[in-house]
């Protein structure tokens, strides 16, 4: 990039600060609900909603009045939905056989939504941890997460989705391997259209405690997920990671957590130019929430604040527990 090269008095910032209007011209970001994803969660039930302590303002929804919220975010101009079930303890199993069940939580949301809602963009999950006795992503054998066969049954699970009407699959597993083997399942199954967001870089952060309480995985959790998510000091391996997922078929890739995480944002925009995202994560919402709650932040402010900055770090894009709330804001 190349510089002013005036001076002190000729040259003066402020002029193009000078005004509301002014600004907004000068302006290099903007932010809008266009950019949001909505991440939710779902539970068993007619008319059920439960609040989750860790995340304070986030529900579990049951299916009716899940559809009832979608429809509102849509209303709002949110253009896209990310399910996340909460799983009955019986049907966590050592064989995660419920991750593929037609007739699941999740596939059953999408159904209803897509119904309801059918220009609502409706994207998934794909990892074996709610559906695991173990709270891991992949299956444990030996006390070891095996890579190959867990790659076999996200693409089950993955085609389960795309048959009950998902638009977006977001594999979050972290597994090797996986976007090319689902990529070549929806392509010979007829779902060609059916996009893939991959969860590329994928930290092993400890930014999700509260969305594994949300999910209900977090008692059920073994160890830690250090052999499948990266370390959190890298940031070369993750434009290795969304080369490769690229290479084997993602349309968008997925940085997370997301604040914290803004450098690599950055590098992955700047080195591919592809549709890139950022998930300000369970642990970021809880973050901001306890300083709200305390008034220490001015709630408003920072939750446009922190948006703004993924789109100025180069996301196209934020999944966000707050976007109905920040759509609202960005209305007035
Ligand atoms: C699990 C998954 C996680 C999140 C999204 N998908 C948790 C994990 O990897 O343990 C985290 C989202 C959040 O913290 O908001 N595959």
């Amino acid at each position: 990039m190349k510089f002013i090269e005036q001076e002190f008095p000729s040259l003066r910032f402020r002029r193009n600060r000078k005004s509301e209007k002014i600004r907004n011209l000068i302006s290099e970001t903007n932010i809008s609900a266009n950019d949001f994803i909505w991440p939710v969660f779902i539970c068993e039930g007619n008319n059920v909603e439960q609040n989750v302590p860790s995340m304070p303002g986030v529900k579990r929804r049951s299916i009716d009045r899940l559809v009832e919220a979608a429809s509102e975010a849509f209303d709002l101009g949110i253009p896209a939905i990310c399910l996340f079930p909460y799983t009955e303890q019986s049907l966590r199993t050592e064989d995660c056989a419920e991750a593929w069940n037609p007739d699941n939580l999740s596939n059953k949301a999408s159904r209803a939504i897509k119904k309801a809602v059918p220009d609502l963009v409706v994207m998934s999950d794909v990892a074996l941890d709610p559906y695991n006795i173990n709270g891991h992503d992949g299956f444990v054998e030996n006390g070891k997460i095996v890579n190959d066969k867990t790659v076999e049954a996200l693409v089950k699970q993955a085609l389960s989705q795309a048959e009950a009407g998902v638009d977006v699959i977001g594999p979050s597993d972290m597994m090797d391997g996986r976007i090319l083997a689902i990529r070549s399942a929806l392509e010979t199954n007829g779902y060609s259209d059916v996009a893939i967001m991959s969860y590329s870089a994928k930290y092993s952060s400890s930014f999700y405690g509260p969305f594994r309480d949300a999910v209900g995985a977090s008692g059920a959790l073994t160890g830690d997920k250090k052999t499948y998510q990266m370390d959190i000091a890298n940031s070369n391996e993750a434009l290795r990671l969304v080369a490769r997922d690229l290479k084997e078929g993602a349309d968008m890739v997925m940085i997370k957590p997301g604040m914290p995480y803004l450098d690599i944002c950055r590098r992955v925009k700047e080195t591919f130019g592809v549709p890139t995202f950022a998930y300000q994560v369970s642990g970021e919402y809880a973050m901001l929430s306890a300083a709200f709650e305390n008034e220490w932040l001015e709630r408003n402010k920072i939750i446009i604040e922190t948006l703004l900055a993924f789109k100025r770090s180069g996301c196209d894009g934020i999944l966000t527990y707050f976007a109905p709330e920040a759509a609202k804001l960005l209305k007035l």
